[in-house]
């Protein structure tokens, strides 16, 4: 079994989405909300089902334009069984950092949330390295889980991560050519570590680079992995399904 812990695999992306579900019916998928509006798919999606999850949370390019309603309907949807998880929540200064108090205020928010249904953070953070560890460090209860999705920062942070217990988020970024950082962290630390996601639909791996991306498509990353530790591709699925279902309470018989 395998598991994508993170994509967006909703209705105005996929046209064949029933599909791309049923095409990963022995294993599971985690869809991640990246907006507000794509909460109550992903409701759907769960009740519909049984090998899909979902996380919704408010991502930071919404922390200037989100409404009270939306952390009311974000409360009380995440109290839903196979709501997993909070996120994708953080810190984005890439795009935007004219607004960062704005940014760490919607985010310390969310953690909070985390901590009172202890559901597992999901964290998108780019070019915000230290204000979005430092946040975590200062608000996230220990009991808390956390995922670092599609992680893009060096080793440093990443061993600073271990020390936590945060689990990186790895993706078809692995497979690119030109990518050094991301093999040299995956060579380096524990597969206790790593858990598979496929950002779809972004991110595709070789060799599909340049298509639409798909949950199936992990199975790529994987056997990434497995090629840059020299271990087999089965080792890797086992340890990353164990990782997954440990990091976000996932039952076995799913
Ligand atoms: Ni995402």
């Amino acid at each position: 079994m395998m598991i994508d812990t993170h994509c967006h695999i909703l209705k105005e992306d996929y046209e064949n989405q029933e599909e791309v579900i049923k095409k990963m019916k022995d294993n599971i998928i985690i869809v991640s909300s990246a907006s507000p509006k794509d909460i109550e798919e992903i409701i759907e999606l769960i009740e519909t089902y049984d090998n899909v999850y979902g996380t919704i949370g408010i991502h930071p390019e919404f922390a200037d334009t989100y409404t009270k309603e939306d952390l009311i309907k974000l409360e009380k949807y995440l109290t839903h069984p196979k709501i997993v998880g909070i996120g994708e929540i953080g810190l984005d200064y890439h795009y935007e950092n004219e607004n960062k108090e704005n940014q760490k205020d919607l985010f310390i928010k969310q953690v909070n949330l985390a901590n009172k249904y202890h559901k597992t953070i999901v964290i998108h953070s780019r070019d915000a390295k230290e204000d979005t560890y430092n946040i975590i460090d200062t608000y996230k209860e220990k009991t808390t889980k956390c995922n670092m999705h599609c992680y893009g920062y060096d080793l440093e942070m990443a061993k600073k991560l271990e020390n936590k217990k945060i689990t990186l988020g790895i993706g078809g970024i692995l497979t690119f050519k030109k990518e050094k950082t991301l093999k040299e962290i995956v060579k380096e630390l524990d597969l206790k570590n790593f858990v598979l996601e496929t950002d779809s639909p972004y991110l595709t791996p070789e060799p599909f680079r340049g298509h639409i991306n798909e949950p199936y498509n992990i199975k790529y990353v994987a056997e990434k992995i497995a090629e840059i530790k020299n271990i087999s591709y089965e080792e890797v699925l086992k340890a990353t399904t164990e990782n997954a279902i440990r990091q976000f309470n996932l039952k076995k018989d799913a």
